[in-house]
């Protein structure tokens, strides 16, 4: 707040309080004229009935000047009047900090348990599970969705396909430093026919309907540009996030128009790095959560897949 403003917040409010005072004590005195006339106001209605004009009981003027005295007291104390903090130090902030601080103490013994013990084998005990589902639902699901199967550009967590790798260690470092998967864009590259032909040799790769002709002639192509990162082969690159392109899994669409926009404008997702948000124990329960969703089921023969 500018001093300006500051100013006229604790102007307003004294001099409001002030006023009120004033107006209490200046009523509260009967006026002896007053008492000499009988002290009506004057008003009569149904011939007889008169309005009586006694000043406040002495009890409720007292109510009211304890009021006022715990405004001022309380506007010494916390911060109320412009810029002014208060003798007590009080801020939102600290009182946020200090409850904060009371739930981590809180939640410390809990996560205290789960921390020594290996991940894979978190996703098997329930109680992790459950914490770690609410730490996905609180802070991921709202780009992986509340089942963490993803969406166009947000990767889909517990199927087979894994764009960094899906042991448990390899998202663990996803979500604590984040991941910004880079694809330049290379349509410059590709003049001509290039783009369709690259593109149409990319539908191959995934065994979908394709222009065999163009794809012939985007194969080289394909492994002068692309293969750098998503490997001869066209199966991808974890260490560059570099997705598989031989299956039928897609970040953001295997049809020929999605594969052309990929190509020539590149893609860039990033995931956020999570360990400064939630720290590294919830962020392994998050991570066990998901690991069990993709477990074979708990109840089975233990070798359904
Ligand atoms: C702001 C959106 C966003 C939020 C919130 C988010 N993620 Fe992600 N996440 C992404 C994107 C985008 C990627 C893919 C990055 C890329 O394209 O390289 C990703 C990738 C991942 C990966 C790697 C997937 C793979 O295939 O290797 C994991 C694991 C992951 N996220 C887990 C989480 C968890 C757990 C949380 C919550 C703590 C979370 N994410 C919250 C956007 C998000
Ligand atoms: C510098 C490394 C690099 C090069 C070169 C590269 N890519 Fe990529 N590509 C990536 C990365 C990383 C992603 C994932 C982007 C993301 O996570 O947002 C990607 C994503 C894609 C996708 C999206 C896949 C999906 O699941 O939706 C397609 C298709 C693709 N690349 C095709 C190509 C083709 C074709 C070429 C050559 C013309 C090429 N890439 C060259 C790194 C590269």
């Amino acid at each position: 707040m500018s001093t300006s403003w500051t100013i006229y917040v604790v102007v307003l409010t004294l001099v409001t309080i002030a006023a009120l005072l004033w107006l209490l004590l200046s009523n509260a005195r009967a006026r002896p004229e007053q008492s000499k006339a009988g002290n009506t106001t004057g008003h009569v209605w149904d011939e007889d009935l008169v309005e009586l004009n006694n000043p406040l009981p002495r009890w409720w003027l007292w109510l009211f000047i304890l009021t006022v005295m715990f405004a001022l007291g309380y506007l010494v104390l916390y911060p109320g009047l412009g810029n002014f903090a208060g003798t007590l130090g009080w801020t939102s902030d600290k009182a946020a900090d200090a409850e904060l601080a009371e739930t981590n103490a809180r939640l410390e013994s809990l996560y205290a348990g789960f921390r020594d013990r290996p991940l894979e084998q978190l996703a098997h005990d329930p109680a992790a599970v459950k914490v770690g589902r609410n730490v996905f639902a609180n802070n991921c699901a709202a780009c992986h969705g509340s089942d963490a199967r993803g969406a166009k550009g947000y990767p889909n967590l517990v199927d087979e396909d894994s764009l960094y790798g899906a042991d448990g260690d390899t998202m663990l470092a996803s979500v604590l430093q984040g991941r910004h998967g880079v694809m330049p864009p290379l349509g410059a590259t590709l003049p001509g026919n290039g783009m369709d032909e690259v593109a149409n040799y990319v539908l191959a790769l995934s065994g979908q309907a394709h222009d065999a002709t163009l794809a012939a002639a985007g194969k080289p192509k394909f492994e002068g540009i692309c293969a750098a990162c998503h490997g001869a082969d066209g199966k991808g690159n974890r260490a560059l996030g570099a997705p598989n392109l031989t299956d039928d899994v897609w970040l953001y669409g295997g049809d020929l128009a999605t594969i052309r926009e990929t190509i020539e404008k590149g893609r860039g997702g990033v995931m956020p790095a999570w360990e400064p948000i939630i720290g590294t124990d919830r962020a392994r329960l998050a991570v066990a959560w998901l690991l069990s969703q993709r477990a074979p089921a708990a109840s089975g023969t233990g070798d359904a897949r």
